[in-house]
């Protein structure tokens, strides 16, 4: 039974420069693991509160000392000695710790580092590979199956220049039979997107938040259509070898019951029509956040309108909140969960939005978040929670990297198949 011996943190700083914690964790065995939480723009607002410092004289307030002194006493004090037999043990210690719905006396980056802290240190104890030891706290089998990569071509929005309003523009390879062929299709893609930009608008390969790239479209059509024309060129068949998704992370242009997208002003009956069209016109097979996280009343029609064609897939939406999760379940108002550990703040809370969205036979995209780390534990999250498809962000940045090449190696060690893309039954 694992041990808490030592456990300290560490204020470091995530891929836009900006604070975040990093926590590392002994057990009286001898184990010791170390782990970085990402953290997000584009928030959603029902997501779990990260504790940030507020003195605007230092990184703008956005400092996380205060969370790592949290880790270092209030926490540590909490859980040393304790005989901890389960991931749940500890998780469900520190959210009666914490005292608040949203986490935000210790800070859910606090909680988190902790309970991703005990889970690798716990791994290493037991001498599992991390995407092994992550599947069994989750009650679930060994994994039988990778997670399929979408990765971001395009980036606007909150994450570039907002030169247009929806978030990203993905590629998914769904003709792939392994990661390494997934990866190698998609680095050809992404170099003919490269190489058209550069010829239309002389923008040489510089990337936005996610490793994007962010030309100056000039409409979101633009988008789209050179994304498909970068398949082509790249050799590939639109739809059949290489798809598309969208994140269109609409809250993020929602007030007042509208969309404000492509200089017009939207009701969500026209914003449903709008996404459809996309659909219709261009090989998507996921669309996240076509709706804001305000407009409940509207997902249903929304998922009706894309089914069997596409994903409707709830981020900012759900917020890997298993109490939104069943409203959405019960409401019939999407047909996929994107996974965010530090949405909710603790692995054992995640997992039950996991298997809430698998009982309701959802599909689950497994996500990083746009502020980053270096470091890799993503890649065994989404493994050891069979995850459908992994969303990291580009083929760009070390921070994004680490995720793909520790696929990449969890492919070679354990020879697993890639998940199809789960394709929706009309
Ligand atoms: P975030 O965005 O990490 O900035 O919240 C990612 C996403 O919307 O999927
Ligand atoms: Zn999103």
């Amino acid at each position: 039974m694992p041990d808490v011996a030592g456990l300290s943190a560490l204020e470091i700083l995530d891929s836009r420069g900006r604070p975040t914690v990093q926590a590392t964790m002994r057990l009286a065995s001898g184990a010791v693991a170390t782990v970085s939480v990402p953290s997000g723009a584009s928030t959603g607002k029902a997501e779990a509160h990260e504790r940030r410092d507020g003195d605007p004289g230092r990184y703008g307030g956005l400092g996380c000392r205060h969370a790592v002194n949290a880790i270092e006493t209030e926490i540590f004090d909490a859980i040393q000695g304790r005989q901890l037999e389960s991931q749940h043990a500890i998780d469900e210690l520190m959210i009666e710790l914490d005292g608040t719905a949203e986490k935000s006396r210790l800070g859910a980056n606090a909680l988190l580092a902790v309970s991703l802290a005990f889970a690798r240190a716990t791994a290493a104890e037991r001498g599992v590979p991390l995407y092994q030891h992550f599947a069994e706290l989750a009650g679930l089998d060994a994994p039988a199956a990778l997670p399929r990569p979408t990765v971001n071509l395009f980036s606007g929005g909150k994450h570039a220049g907002g030169q247009m309003e929806i978030q990203d523009v993905l590629i998914v390879a769904n003709g792939a039979s392994t990661v390494d062929e997934a990866m190698a299709m998609t680095y050809a893609v992404f170099q003919a997107a490269a190489a058209l930009i550069r010829q239309r608008y002389g923008m040489r390969l510089l990337v936005a938040d996610e490793g994007g790239l962010a030309p100056d479209f000039s409409s979101i059509d633009e988008a789209f259509q050179l994304a498909v024309e970068a398949i082509d060129v790249a050799g590939f068949r639109p739809g059949d070898d290489v798809s598309l998704c969208v994140d269109v992370a609409s809250s993020h242009f929602f007030a007042g019951g509208r969309y404000a997208i492509g200089g017009e002003s939207l009701t969500p009956a026209e914003m449903i029509a709008l996404v459809r069209s996309w659909v219709d016109r261009y090989p998507l097979v996921s669309v996240e956040d076509g709706l804001s996280e305000d407009d409940w009343d509207n997902w249903l029609a929304l998922r009706t309108a894309l089914d069997g064609r596409a994903l409707t897939l709830g981020d900012d939406f759900l917020t890997t909140n298993p109490s939104r999760i069943e409203r959405a379940v019960a409401a019939g108002a999407a047909n996929a969960l994107l996974l965010k550990v530090n949405q909710i703040g603790t692995l054992t809370e995640a997992a039950q939005a996991l298997h809430l969205a698998r009982g309701a036979e959802w599909a689950v995209v497994v996500s990083a978040r746009s502020g980053e780390t270096e470091d890799d534990w993503l890649a065994d999250l989404a493994t050891g929670w069979r995850g459908d498809a992994l969303k990291v962000g580009s083929i760009t940045r070390s921070e994004r990297l680490a995720k793909w090449n520790r696929l990449l190696a969890i492919e070679k060690e354990t020879a697993l198949p890639l998940t199809p893309w789960p394709r929706r039954a009309p």
